[in-house]
């Protein structure tokens, strides 16, 4: 049985988000990856007896989507802040890939915070389909609501309210994807999109 490690990540100083904000968010983080653990051990030993276990085990596998996506969506947010700010560069493969599917990068980058301002708990996300090499915009209720099947995470972006009530309060929600975009280091989001395309 595999069971999954927390990772550290190297956050420097934030524009707008604040050390502790992001001290308290690697917590609530390090807390999806133990109950994804946690889930796998119980379920392994349920399944010793599944027919006693039913109930149990159907209860548990239903939550494990909301604790695995709580892992890997945070991964993929913390590491966007790993290194710097950092532009997408103008001959980049994923710039050229938002051009070609939404017209411009500015066309894609508005309806991108326009989902982010989706009233909820959740995530926005820039996905990729290598089966028919198309970039998908989605909202993520939650964890796990609305993943988009056999795609790869480019971009998460964490709007749930702990991710910036700390620091920008309820109704500074908008500057705080305008911050998450000043801090972001698009190296990486470039390196999810060519990775995602081989
Ligand atoms: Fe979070």
């Amino acid at each position: 049985m595999n069971t999954f490690t927390a990772k550290t990540f190297t956050i420097p100083e934030l524009t707008g988000i604040s050390k502790k904000n992001i001290e308290e968010h690697i917590k609530l983080y390090e807390g999806y990856v133990k109950f994804t653990n946690h889930i796998l051990v119980r379920i392994d030993e349920l399944a010793k007896d599944a027919e006693k276990n039913a109930y149990e085990l159907g209860e548990l596998q239903r939550r494990f989507g909301f604790e695995w996506g709580g892992m890997k969506n945070h991964e993929c947010y913390f590491s966007l802040l790993e290194g710097g700010p950092n532009e997408l560069s103008a001959d980049s493969a994923l710039r050229a890939k938002i051009t070609e599917q939404f017209g411009s990068f500015d066309a894609w980058f508005a309806r991108f915070k326009a989902i982010a301002l989706t009233r909820g708990i959740g995530w926005t996300m820039l996905c990729y389909d290598k089966a028919t090499d198309t970039l998908e915009n989605a909202w993520v209720d939650e964890q796990h609501l609305g993943q988009l099947a056999n795609t790869d995470q480019i971009i998460a972006l964490d709007m749930w309210e702990h991710a910036y009530v700390g620091d920008y309060w309820s109704s500074g929600k908008k500057q705080y994807i305008e911050d998450f975009f000043k801090n972001i280091n698009w190296s990486v989001a470039e390196k999810n999109f060519t990775e995602a395309t081989k």
